[in-house]
C-alpha cells in the first residue's frame, strides 16, 4: 500500500469510529495535501467552512495560510494540511482535553504515514500537543527537535488575523521556512530531550 492509500484506510477507519467525541454532530475533516509532504501544517479544529467542505483551512484563517504560501512559493498541494481534533467543536468553542485525547491515536499515525520532516503546529492548542509546556508567543518561528522530526509553532492565522503585530511574527516565520527545510540537516535547533511523560505522539 502507498501512503495515500494507507491515508485512504485511515480515514475510513476515523468515519466508523462512532466512539470518537463530536461523531455525528459534524462532518470529518480528515485532512488533505501531499501524502509525500516533507513538512505537515496541523491546526486546532475545523470551523464553520472547514466542517461544511469537509477540507481543513478554508475559511478566513485557510485564505490568510494561502497567501502566506504564495509569500514562499509553496503550492498548497505540496504540504500536508490537518487539526489536532477532526470535527468541528460546536459553537467554535476551545478543544477539550478529553477530545484532544481522542483523536490523538488517528493524528499519530496520519504523522507516521506521512513522515514529514518538519511539523508546524498552528496556535497554542497545536504546539501544546506536542510541546505541552511551552509558551507561543516565545516558541513561534523556533525549531525543536522532537523524535527527529523538527516541531516549528506557528501563530495560528486566526490570531493573526486580530493583531497586526501577530501576522508580522508569522510572516517573518513563514519566510524562515523554505530555509530550515534547505538546511535541514544543519540546523542550528535546540535539541528536546523527551522530558514529558506522556506516550508517543508519532
Ligand atoms: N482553524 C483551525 O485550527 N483549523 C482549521 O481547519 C480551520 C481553522
Amino acid at each position: 500500500m502507498n501512503k495515500q492509500e494507507e491515508l485512504e484506510r485511515l480515514k475510513k477507519e476515523m468515519e466508523m469510529d462512532k466512539e470518537l467525541p463530536l461523531f455525528g454532530q459534524a462532518n470529518l475533516v480528515f485532512g488533505e495535501g501531499n501524502s509525500e509532504a516533507e513538512v505537515m501544517f496541523i491546526g486546532e479544529a475545523p470551523g464553520f467552512h472547514e466542517d461544511k467542505f469537509m477540507r481543513p483551512f478554508v475559511g478566513q484563517a485557510g485564505k490568510l495560510l494561502d497567501k502566506l504560501f504564495l509569500l514562499i512559493n509553496w503550492p498548497r498541494e505540496s504540504v500536508y494540511i490537518t487539526n489536532i481534533v477532526k470535527r468541528r467543536p460546536p459553537e467554535n468553542r476551545d478543544p477539550l482535553p478529553e477530545e484532544i485525547e481522542a483523536y490523538k491515536p488517528y493524528l499519530k499515525k496520519q504523522i507516521q504515514i506521512i513522515d514529514p520532516k518538519i511539523i508546524a503546529p498552528l496556535g497554542r492548542f497545536a504546539m501544546n500537543y506536542f510541546l505541552p509546556d511551552f509558551k507561543i508567543s516565545q516558541s513561534h518561528g523556533k525549531g525543536v527537535i522532537l523524535r527527529g522530526k523538527i516541531i516549528y509553532p506557528l501563530y495560528h492565522p486566526a490570531a493573526a488575523l486580530r493583531a497586526t503585530a501577530i501576522l508580522k511574527e508569522l510572516e517573518m516565520d513563514f519566510k524562515k521556512l523554505p530555509d530550515l527545510l534547505k538546511n535541514i540537516e544543519s540546523a542550528r535547533i535546540e535539541e528536546k530531550k523527551e522530558a514529558h511523560k506522556q506516550a508517543p505522539l508519532f
